[in-house]
């Protein structure tokens, strides 16, 4: 069953195949998950991935937690809190010398309020950055400033975050510039260097949080992302042989559905490259992008949710990962609705709930490979307790 959905994932059979299938990999799932011993079919994913050793969560924001069955849904679902935005130097900067973390602190106490674990998304990268940034921060006053918020932003909640994406989407080889490095803001004002200093800064600021270097175009089986998988590895090797004090890679993970873009045994090589470092591994934002699947919502659902299970399968077996998070819970809040909308201009479906918060298959196969790790042998050794 497993091999048939996959196939249709390479080219879409028609759509009354993709119908039939929708329909049994519905039945084949909820059969599955309540097949593992004392898990019910309608245990939580924060639970579900508890029982198997992992993390699961979601990013949202202080608006969409303000609606309130949304929240309830949240707290319930997510064992881990990421901010979408309210972390990031547009929203907890707003002038050089001054941090505002009304927001992030309103999140961290709902984190804390339904006994969640919170991280922090980004402290270095290239987007989300202030108005007042580009005429201020200069080649002679960068060092300063990127330490002054490191150690600010990080001092700040010390002790009680989970982890934090210390650097964002800093790989992009065909900027052609050293170490495959994107020609950021910040590679401009402080060359390679940047990285190194950004850990160990944050490192300084909490000893106790998992710091983390988040990376997207990793995941296909592209030319593009092979160089880009190429280019993070060389620099996590390189970090790590200078004593960097990086401790996991985040994976992204906004996947696509363009056939035969996604390899199994590739990227579950890559995973195992990137642990033999040492390095625990993150899935940080998942979703799956429906722009162009047909109308009809089952079928729709059900190639998504393929699409979770076929990647799912691969990084749950890999014992490095630690957490799988979600870029969002439900299609009532999802970025691709402004950035990557359907071309029939219908809701995105890409996330576990759907915009009236009910559960789709995407949240059966997110459940299903939770259960199916909770099911299998331990882990050769405890890699996902921090
Ligand atoms: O808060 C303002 C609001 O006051 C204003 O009225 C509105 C007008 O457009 O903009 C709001 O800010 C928006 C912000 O999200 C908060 O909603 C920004 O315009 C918008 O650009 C910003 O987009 C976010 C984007 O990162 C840039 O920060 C997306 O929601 C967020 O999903 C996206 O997330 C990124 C990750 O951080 C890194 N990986 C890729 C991922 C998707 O792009």
């Amino acid at each position: 069953m497993l091999v048939k959905r996959r196939a249709f994932l390479k080219g879409f059979v028609g759509l009354a195949g993709l119908t039939a299938i929708s329909s049994l990999f519905e039945q084949r799932l909820l059969a599955q998950s309540n097949l593992v011993e004392g898990i019910a079919v309608d245990m939580p994913l924060r639970e579900r991935a508890a029982k198997s050793g992992l993390i699961y969560g979601a990013a949202t924001g202080w608006e969409q937690l303000h609606d309130s069955p949304f929240a309830a849904q949240f707290a319930k679902e997510c064992g881990i809190l990421v901010p979408e935005s309210e972390l990031k130097w547009l929203a907890v900067r707003p002038k050089p010398d001054a941090f505002n973390f009304t927001g992030p602190d309103w999140l961290m106490q709902f984190a804390i309020s339904n006994n969640m674990l919170f991280r922090g998304h980004t402290l270095v990268w290239h987007e989300a950055l202030p108005a007042w940034f580009q005429s201020t921060v200069n080649s002679s006053n960068a060092e300063a400033t990127l330490k002054k918020h490191i150690s600010t932003v990080v001092g700040h909640y010390a002790g009680k975050m989970h982890s934090w994406d210390v650097v964002n989407e800093v790989i992009l080889p065909w900027n052609n510039q050293p170490d495959g490095l994107r020609n950021s803001p910040w590679l401009k004002l402080l060359g390679p260097g940047y990285i190194d200093l950004a850990f160990r800064e944050a490192a300084k600021a909490d000893p106790k949080a998992l710091l983390v270097l988040n990376q997207d175009r990793i995941e296909n089986d592209t030319a593009a992302d092979d160089q880009c998988r190429a280019a993070t590895l060389a620099l996590l090797q390189r970090l790590k042989s200078s004593g960097t004090p990086v401790h996991a890679l985040g994976i992204e993970s906004h996947l696509g559905l363009d056939a035969g873009i996604f390899n199994a045994e590739k990227f579950k090589s890559f995973l195992r490259d990137v642990a033999s470092l040492g390095l625990k591994i993150m899935i940080t934002e998942l979703d799956v992008t429906d722009q162009d699947l047909p109308a009809d919502i089952s079928t729709r659902d059900s190639i998504i949710a393929g699409k979770y299970e076929e990647f799912l399968s691969v990084v749950i077996e890999e014992p490095s990962v630690i957490a799988v998070l979600t870029w969002g819970l439900s299609d009532k809040y999802s970025w691709l609705a402004d950035e990557r909308p359907r071309t029939d201009g219908t809701p995105v479906r890409s996330l576990p709930l759907d915009m009236n918060l009910q559960r789709k298959l995407a949240w059966t196969a997110l459940a299903q490979a939770f259960d199916k790790v909770a099911a299998g042998p331990a882990p050769p050794q405890d890699l996902r307790v921090l």
